[in-house]
Order: structure tokens, then C-alpha cells, then sequence
């Protein structure tokens, strides 16, 4: 990737595309990397740019990074494609084919096996990897080494043809797991946030590592940790409670031990109620802040909507309270990313908390701060699991 002429870069976006998506553009400002051609086709989002493929340690909700081969592409043009590319490649051949934007099956294994005769009969040994489905998994593609010793080539049907590119990273799965269940502190009663996700709301908030990052609702310590491992240097968590405030201290110093670089954070982590952020903090001090709240009681069947209703009102207060420590403490132009729950109800709309709170919050002087406005007309981004009872959605606000 040459710096005039930089490559088109595909990150494949993860379980919620548009968060994903805007993720990544956060990302991108953040270090300055400067890009054109941003193109959403679900479920890819692709840019020109110079971009090392390692990137992808750094977001929460990318799957894979690829470069692009070819667009516009005939059938045949993908299989020449692929050929000229497998051909040119020393030593046996492993490669796998995953083919987005067409739920076909049968086309990924008859352009393999098609693919394999070829190069065969010039010779060449050849390991086709094929899983039954049209799309190879991330684990799929690190377990056969498709990166590093063979290729996968990432396949988008679109109106105008084939589009084709190469894989040059997957998420570290493994990772991200061993951090959600590995460490030590844990407490599912109070709902802990998956450390993907943290790493998400942390790039949402575009606050450059050297700055001051602040959880108040720090829980067990996911945001601060993964802020750690995004190179932040100088992070503060608080909360109004001993076992969080143990846990957080137990899990961040040992993700600090498994990983010697990141010894010089500097972290403290407080027992102090959301309502006294003013008392602790110099007015002013804090660059950014990225939370998960206090999303209400945990939630195991269907409840009344009365109840529902009374909790949201109690969370609103909450959470009023909390931006008017934000405004003591932020600096002017900080941004604060934030969770608020929606609760879904049997029938009929959800009951929303964040309608209630937004125009005391404009007042404030906290202006919504659109993410990824080129695709989303949304004022937040949301996050909701299949049959969940509360969904999050995720906003961000700049103060002014
Ligand atoms: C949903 S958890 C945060 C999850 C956290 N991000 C994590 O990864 O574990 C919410 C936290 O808010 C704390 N909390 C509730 N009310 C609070 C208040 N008034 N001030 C500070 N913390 C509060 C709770 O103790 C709890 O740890």
C-alpha cells in the first residue's frame, strides 16, 4: 500500500453494522488517518486509505479487514481473479472462498472445487477449505492459517457484479473471550458489558490516548481495561459500589500483569456516588467520557408496564444528575459517550428513557453528536440482542 496511491480497504462489520461502521470512522479521526470512497455495503464498509491490517486489535466490532482485488467483476472475471492470485503464490496452496450479499451455498463449492482442477492440473498441490456454508468463520479462517500461510478472498454480490478482496486480518477472537471470561472480578447481577463493546463506546468518544478518559459507572472495569489496551494512558473509574470498585481494581491489574506493555497506564479507580463527581474532580479536567450506567434492575420475564414506566423515571433522574457533574468536569468540546436502556414491552412501542432526559441535556449545553451521519439519521446508534428485554442505545454528546 503505497502512500500515493493507497488501497481500498473492507472491514467486515460485526453484529450491529452501522455501530460497527461507525466505529470505525471514529477510529480513523482519532489517529488521523486520512480516507475517501467510504462505501457501506452491508455487511462491509470500505475506504481508501493506508491502513495496517493490525488495526483490527483496536475496534470492538470489526470481523475481518480485507484488501480489494477487482470490482465490476463477471463470474468468470472472479474465478481469472482468483486464479492469477493463487497461481502466484509459492509452495501448496490453501485457500477458502466466502461469499457475501447471496445466500449460495453451492456457488462457493463449485468455484473451489472448479479452482482446485485448475491449478491441479498445472501441477500444483492444493487444499480447498469448504464448511457447508457460504461464508468462512473467523475462527475458520485462523484454525487452517488462511492468513498466514494460505488465502481467503471475501466475495460481495452487488448490482454491478462481483466485488473481491483479500483477508489480511480477523478479529482476535480468542482474546476478546479470554478477557470476558477470564478475568478474575466478575458480576453478572449487575450486567457486565462484553469487552467488545467497550472498546466500541471507548472509539466512539474520538479522545486522543494522551487525554484524560473517565468511567463513573465504572462496574467491573471493562471500559477502563479495554481503554488500557487501546493505549490510553491516564483513566479514572468510579462508582458507588465496594464490590465494583473491588472487582474493577482485581481486573484491570490483572489484564496489567498478562500484558507488561501496558505498565505505565496510569489508573485509579474510586468509591464515589455519580452525584459527587464535582467534589473529586477539578472543573474542566476530563477529556472524555465513555459509560455503561446503571441500566435498571436485571430483567427476567415480562413486567407491567407500570413498573417499567416508574423505573425509567427513577433512571432519568439518574442520569440528569450524572450530566450535571459532567458539566462541572468536562472540558468545553469533550465528548461523553453514553448507554441508555430502552425496555421493550410485550406490545406497542418500548418505553424510552432518553426522550425524557434529551432537552434538559440540550440545555445543559450537551449537544447530541450524530455518529456516522453520512448513513444514519438516527441520534443514536442501538445495540439489542434477539429476545432481549432491554436494548441499548448508544449515544454521544459534545459539550459546548
Ligand atoms: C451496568 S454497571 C456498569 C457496567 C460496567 N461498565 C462493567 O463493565 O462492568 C452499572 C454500575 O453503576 C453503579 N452505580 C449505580 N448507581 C450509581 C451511582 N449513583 N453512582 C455511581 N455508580 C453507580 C453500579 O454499582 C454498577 O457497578
Amino acid at each position: 500500500m503505497s502512500a500515493a496511491n493507497p488501497a481500498v480497504v473492507w472491514f467486515l462489520l460485526g453484529r450491529e453494522p452501522t455501530l460497527s461502521a461507525a466505529e470505525i470512522i471514529s477510529f480513523l479521526r482519532r489517529e488521523q488517518i486520512s480516507y475517501d470512497n467510504l462505501l457501506l455495503q452491508q455487511p462491509f464498509l470500505s475506504v481508501s486509505a493506508n491502513i495496517k491490517a493490525e488495526i483490527i486489535n483496536q475496534l470492538g466490532g470489526t470481523i475481518k479487514i480485507a484488501e480489494e482485488l477487482g470490482t465490476n467483476l463477471s463470474e468468470q472475471a472472479l474465478l481469472t481473479a482468483i486464479q492469477s492470485k493463487l497461481s502466484s503464490a509459492p509452495g501448496k496452496i490453501i485457500f477458502g472462498i466466502s461469499l457475501y450479499g447471496e445466500n449460495k451455498t453451492d456457488n462457493v463449492e463449485r468455484w473451489g472445487k472448479e479452482l482446485k482442477k485448475i491449478l491441479k492440473a498445472k501441477g500444483r498441490s492444493v487444499r480447498y477449505v469448504f464448511k457447508g456454508e457460504p461464508t468462512l468463520s473467523s475462527v475458520t479462517v485462523e484454525k487452517n492459517s488462511l492468513i498466514s500461510k494460505g488465502h481467503e478472498f471475501l466475495v460481495l454480490k452487488t448490482s454491478a457484479g462481483y466485488r473481491l478482496a483479500r483477508t489480511n486480518a480477523v478479529q482476535p477472537f480468542e482474546n476478546f473471550s479470554s478477557r470476558d471470561y477470564g478475568r478474575p472480578g466478575r458480576d453478572a447481577g449487575s450486567g457486565m458489558l462484553p469487552p467488545k463493546l467497550a472498546m466500541m463506546l471507548i472509539n466512539l468518544a474520538e479522545i486522543n490516548p494522551e487525554q484524560t478518559l473517565l468511567d463513573p459507572f465504572c462496574g467491573s472495569g471493562t471500559i477502563i481495561s479495554e481503554a488500557i489496551l487501546l493505549g490510553y494512558k491516564k483513566l479514572f473509574g468510579t462508582d458507588n459500589s465496594d464490590k465494583a470498585v473491588a472487582d474493577s481494581q482485581k481486573n484491570i491489574a490483572w489484564l496489567v500483569e498478562q500484558d507488561l506493555s501496558r505498565k505505565d497506564a496510569d489508573w485509579k479507580v474510586e468509591l464515589l456516588p455519580v452525584q459527587k463527581l464535582g467534589e473529586k474532580f477539578a472543573p474542566k479536567s476530563i477529556f472524555g467520557i465513555a459509560t455503561e450506567p446503571y441500566l435498571g434492575r436485571p430483567k427476567q420475564e415480562r413486567e407491567t408496564v407500570n413498573a417499567l414506566e416508574k423505573e425509567a423515571g427513577e433512571l432519568a433522574k439518574l442520569y440528569l444528575d450524572a450530566f450535571l457533574e459532567f458539566k462541572k468536569i468536562l472540558r468545553p468540546g469533550g465528548r461523553v459517550v453514553f448507554v441508555i436502556p430502552r425496555f421493550t414491552i410485550r406490545s406497542g412501542a418500548p418505553i424510552t428513557i432518553s426522550d425524557k432526559i434529551l432537552p434538559q441535556l440540550q440545555k445543559l449545553g450537551f449537544a447530541v453528536d450524530q455518529m456516522l451521519p453520512e448513513f444514519n439519521k438516527s441520534p443514536f446508534l442501538l445495540y439489542q440482542r434477539p429476545d432481549q428485554l432491554v436494548a441499548r442505545e448508544i449515544w454521544r454528546f459534545k459539550l459546548a
